[in-house]
């Protein structure tokens, strides 16, 4: 397996409801690495941008809108196969439907405020880490305890 990056992001009800401590936890006793962390409150067009293959969609305005609204906190993670695994911690769109354990089966009941975004691909997670981080916002770094991670 190859080291890879993905994007994950709390959206603004995920902020608004104190859950961040809890959710970069999660990624963090997993074992990924934390490589770009950071607060930002998202213009329409960054949003509009991250959101665009769902321009088309009846959600797509309220998508932006919400988005938009309030803090989101943006992070890069790095570690093998961290791309599908962050999918699976964070669990299916719709949170009744996402498994307990997950961050929307635990932590969420309505897809409109499913409290978290996942990278769906390695395409489209090179594309947000892009959008979201200049490349001096991403840290290289070795965890010292790294060895007891991954043999
Ligand atoms: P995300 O992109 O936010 O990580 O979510 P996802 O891959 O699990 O789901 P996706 O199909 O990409 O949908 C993006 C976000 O749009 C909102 N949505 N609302 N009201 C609706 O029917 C509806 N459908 C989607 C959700 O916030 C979803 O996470
Ligand atoms: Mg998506």
């Amino acid at each position: 397996m190859t080291l890879e990056r993905t994007f994950v992001a709390i959206k603004p009800d995920g902020v608004q409801r104190g859950l961040v401590a809890e959710i970069i936890g999660r990624f963090e006793t997993k074992g990924f690495k934390l490589v770009g962390l950071k607060q930002l409150k998202p213009s329409k067009e960054l949003a509009e941008k991250h959101y665009g293959v769902h321009r088309e969609r009846p959600f797509f305005s309220g998508l932006v809108n919400f988005i938009t609204s309030g803090p989101v906190v943006a992070m890069a993670w790095e570690g093998e196969g961290v791309i599908a695994s962050a999918r699976k911690l964070i669990g299916a769109t719709k949170p009744l439907e996402a498994e307990p354990g997950t961050i929307r089966g635990d932590l969420a009941v309505n897809i409109g405020r499913n409290v978290i975004h996942g990278s769906d691909g390695s395409d489209t997670a090179s594309f947000e880490i892009n959008l979201w981080f200049k490349d001096e916002e991403l840290v290289e770094w070795s965890p010292s305890d790294q060895a007891w991670r991954v043999e």
